[in-house]
């Protein structure tokens, strides 16, 4: 099994260690992040946290995203609701968490609004160099499986109707190919087609590694 690295710009001057999970919609990452807090439960040390949040700013959010309110029209109208989102995010639970030392294992973050938020690869770039003020993760864990295979997935969950805003084939190829032009070469890439037991093992795996490596 490979280890995440922690990243090199991370981690100075805080206690904690921040992982997060990032993948298209339909890998499954949620469904790994609920076995990792299940398997994690007993553990005081370690705090899950996801974005799109249950504060007011990431339930607005998901009222967008599920048709119930009416959605931005553009990229940056989307970018703005997430970027506020993040800030109450890390303002509120990401930095005290980190500075009381805990591990934090967090369902999307930064990569999330670069991949998403963006037309073509140049401008996810451009979109990740813009989030700078967000405290860099020190593990990254990409749960990667083709969109096709991903939309079968949500379709078979929820049937086409109940597919959410970004759930359609042309957005969540685009969407995986800004995921290609930013993840960073230590990002820890997950098969996101093996069964979801063995999913959530490995990245359990990799997380207790990462923890007695940094001693946290
Ligand atoms: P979820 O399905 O992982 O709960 O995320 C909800 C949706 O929000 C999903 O389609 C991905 C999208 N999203 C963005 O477009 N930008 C972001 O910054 C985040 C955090 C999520």
């Amino acid at each position: 099994m490979a280890a995440i690295k922690k990243e090199e710009s991370a981690g100075s001057g805080r206690a904690g260690l921040f992982i997060v999970l990032e993948g298209i919609d339909g890998s499954g990452k949620t469904t790994a992040w609920e076995f990792l807090r299940e398997a994690l439960a007993s553990d005081a040390d370690v705090i899950f946290l996801r974005e799109p949040t249950n504060l007011p700013t990431g339930q607005r959010l998901r009222a967008c995203l599920q048709g119930k309110s009416p959605a931005p029209e553009t990229d940056d109208g989307w970018m703005e609701l997430f970027l506020a989102d993040r800030r109450a995010n890390v303002t509120e639970n990401v930095i005290p968490a980190l500075s009381q030392g805990k591990v934090i294992v967090q369902d999307r973050y930064i990569y999330s609004t670069a991949a998403y938020q963006s037309d073509n690869t140049d401008r996810a770039v451009e979109l990740l160099e813009l989030q700078k003020e967000f405290p860099g993760p020190d593990g990254i864990i990409f749960l990667d499986l083709t969109p096709e295979q991903a939309l079968q997935r949500i379709d078979s969950r929820s049937g086409s109707e109940g597919r959410e805003h970004f759930e359609t084939l042309d957005r969540l190829e685009r969407i995986y190919a800004n995921y290609q032009s930013i993840l960073p070469e230590n990002c820890h890439r997950v098969d996101a087609m093996k069964p979801a037991l063995s999913v959530g093992q490995e990245l359990l795996d990799m997380i207790q590694s990462l923890r007695s490596r940094m001693n946290v």
